[in-house]
């Protein structure tokens, strides 16, 4: 087997400084807020996995089913010589693309970007083993920030699943589409995973588990600023809070204070006050509709060229090319 590459662009002092930001930045705010991407440590990566087979999280399934019934179809249109994957996490569906990638014998470099660096040493490790004629070269990096130091040779499709797109605000959905255009040639691809809007209490409990993994996923990211900045949190005093904001049609993830606390973050230099009942947010998860996603797509230089849902309509896949 080819020992896989990996390229790390998010060095660990340039991570821990840009947490240290963040944290500083959505602590003092009103509302308190994280951004989502420091959930994702090894012990968040691995509870993100968890809730993949949770029977409440239909996304994961969903999208598995269409890039089954498709992935020979994507593999046919775009005739890719690389697959790059943005917060590419396991990659376990993404073999689906591999296998038909490696049959249509156009395959030659797999690509996986993720912030989360020990789940992307464990899928580059795997995929390198079970694809032993593949070039995997992953990176550790923002897909806010990294794009432009993409390897690969062209064309390529560039793969965005699990709704991830979703966990972004608007405007930096309409930055992000646009500097990703910016980074490919006229006619590379992108295969984008969108869950659809449905009704509100399908999309509560797939975020609000009956196991309560979600929950504890949730709450990790305060046991990341406990270790990584030395906090005192008392993880246990906030309650995961799942809802449905129905005039922006995204699930908004919060931290409920179940009793008023004063916080320490001696790397901060800051203590932080919270009410009882005061609630951090920590995430949204966008849902869509096609004409919307479609229109976000040209506005930033992207044709939708296929789209798919599954049998049930919970969830769409698009496979748009760079114009
Ligand atoms: N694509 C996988 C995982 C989705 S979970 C699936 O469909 O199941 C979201 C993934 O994106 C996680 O692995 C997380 O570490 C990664 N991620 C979140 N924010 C990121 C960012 N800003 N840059 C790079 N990766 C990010
Ligand atoms: N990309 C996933 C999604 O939006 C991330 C996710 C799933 C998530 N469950 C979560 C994020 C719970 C925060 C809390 O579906």
């Amino acid at each position: 087997m080819t020992e896989p590459v990996v390229d790390v662009h998010l060095a660990e002092d340039h991570a821990a400084r840009a947490l240290a930001s963040d944290a500083r930045a959505g602590l003092s705010a009103s509302p308190k807020s994280l951004p989502p991407k420091w959930f994702y440590d090894a012990r968040g990566s691995e509870l993100f996995e968890q809730i993949t087979r949770l029977p409440e999280y239909y996304p994961t399934r969903a999208e598995r089913e269409i890039l089954h019934a498709r992935a020979g179809e994507i593999a046919a249109t775009s005739q890719a010589h690389t697959l790059v994957e943005l917060g590419s996490g396991s990659s376990e569906k993404t073999r689906l693309l591999l296998d038909a990638l490696r049959d249509a014998g156009t395959l030659h470099q797999f690509v996986p970007l993720d912030v989360s660096g020990s789940a992307l040493r464990d899928a580059a490790a795997a995929l390198a083993e079970d694809y032993p004629s593949l070039l995997v070269h992953g990176v550790v990096g923002d897909f806010t920030e990294h794009l432009a130091l993409l390897p690969g040779e062209a064309p390529r499709v560039v793969a965005f699943l699990g709704g991830t797109i979703g966990n972004l605000l608007p405007a930096e959905r309409a930055k992000f589409l646009s500097s990703l255009r910016d980074v490919l040639e006229p006619g590379e691809w992108l295969l984008l995973g969108t869950d659809l809007v449905k009704d509100a209490e399908t999309v509560r409990v797939a975020y609000d588990d009956s196991a309560g993994v979600t929950a504890e996923f949730n709450k990790n990211v305060l046991h990341v600023l406990n270790r990584e900045l030395g906090a005192d949190f008392d993880v246990d005093a906030f309650d995961h809070v799942a809802l449905w904001d129905a005039g922006q049609e995204w699930i908004e993830m919060r931290l409920r204070a179940t009793r008023a606390m004063r916080v320490h973050v001696p790397k901060l230099g800051m203590t932080v006050s919270f009410e009882d009942g005061e609630e951090l947010r920590t995430e949204i998860s966008a849902k869509f509709r096609r004409e919307g996603i479609t229109g976000e797509l040209a506005e930033a230089g992207f044709e939708l060229s296929r789209w798919w849902t599954d049998t049930q309509n919970r969830f769409g896949l698009s496979l748009s090319r760079a114009v």
